[in-house]
């Protein structure tokens, strides 16, 4: 039987984490298990910064945004030497397990932990939803819920104004957040990485479009070199002003909305039952609303869904 966990958060921070942190606190000690909370992900297990946890502590975090054990991206944890120190700082204080609450990169740390001996549970929390094996990522919701409440403003006064938004959201590569939000909020023209357009398809796009005023451009991070020269050649195609708008880092603060609260107590629960079920090396994951864990590597190494099933839906829709 497990007697100390320590628990991390690693990567981009996103909503929930703090919800993550609290539920596994409370379920840990009703099951007479210690937990320990390591600062600043990987590095404060290298730097050896943990600090043992009540549930007093965690009673309000729930209601907060970002990781009350701060997060970091620390790509030194790859070298083998800082990952020996890392695990001897776990057996020095008799921690034998830890949940990682993270992305990808997250995952392939703890399944190298995992090797060297460690009990790993990773939980899966970016905003970008681009962990294949799970249907939906803890922070999503309540990011792709901010991007709406964003766009809607746009519209009122993208509307008034008779102006063309292009707005861009995060997604590192994956286009649920746009997609989603393009689907909601009725964006006129969308481009993701899965279905990525041309400037040209952009503005034929835009000139097919049956609305007579605003219109948004939707269109996901790290995809053309610059957003102005799109919004210059669109201006000069349909003679409408056309502004930018860069959504960024505010897109992964704020506090965690219910479906996101709902979700990551519930996973949180799942990883410590599967921690005294003495499982290790595997994430939690959601699939059709049953959760389940599977391999971290093979999460890892998973095929990206198909988007192509929710694009036609909004295309039917826009
Ligand atoms: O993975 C989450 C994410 O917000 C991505 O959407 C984005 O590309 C990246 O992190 C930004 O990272 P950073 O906060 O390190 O600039």
């Amino acid at each position: 039987m497990i007697k100390k966990i320590a628990i991390l958060t690693s990567g981009g921070d996103c909503p929930g984490m703090n919800v993550a942190l609290k539920a596994i606190v409370n379920v840990a000690i009703n099951n007479k298990i210690e937990p320990y909370i390591v600062f600043e992900g990987y590095k404060g297990l290298y730097d050896d910064n943990f600090a043992k946890i009540t549930k007093e502590e965690v009673k309000f975090i729930d209601r907060k945004g970002g990781t009350m054990i701060y997060s970091a991206r620390f790509p030194q944890f790859a070298d083998l030497k800082i990952r020996n120190k890392a695990v001897a700082n776990l057996k020095n204080r008799g921690i034998e397990a830890l949940i990682c609450i993270g992305g990808d990169g997250t995952y392939k740390g703890a399944a190298k932990l995992t090797e060297m001996g460690i009990k790993t549970i990773g939980l899966p929390a970016t905003i970008d939803n681009d962990i294949s094996s799970t249907d939906y990522t803890i922070g999503f919701n309540t990011a792709l819920e901010t991007i709406v409440n964003a766009i809607d403003n746009l519209r009122d006064t993208s509307e008034s104004h008779n102006r063309i938004n292009l707005v861009e959201v995060m997604g590192h590569g994956c286009g649920d957040l746009a997609l989603n939000a393009a689907i909601i909020t009725g964006a006129e023209v969308l481009s993701i990485p899965e279905k990525k357009l041309t400037i040209e398809q952009i503005i034929t796009r835009l000139k097919e479009s049956d609305s007579k005023r605003s219109k948004i451009v939707l269109i996901s991070e790290l995809m053309y070199d610059d957003l102005n020269k799109i919004a210059r050649a669109i201006e000069k195609e349909l003679k409408q002003e056309t502004k930018i708008t860069v959504l960024g880092h505010i897109q992964r603060g704020g506090r965690a909305n219910c479906a996101e609260r709902l979700l990551t107590a519930r996973m949180a629960n799942y990883a410590v039952k599967m921690l005294i079920a003495n499982k290790s090396g595997v994430a939690v994951n959601i699939s059709n609303n049953k959760l389940n864990v599977k391999n971290l590597l093979e999460i890892v190494e998973m095929k990206r869904p198909s988007k192509d099933e929710l694009l036609r839906e909004y295309q039917q829709l826009v």
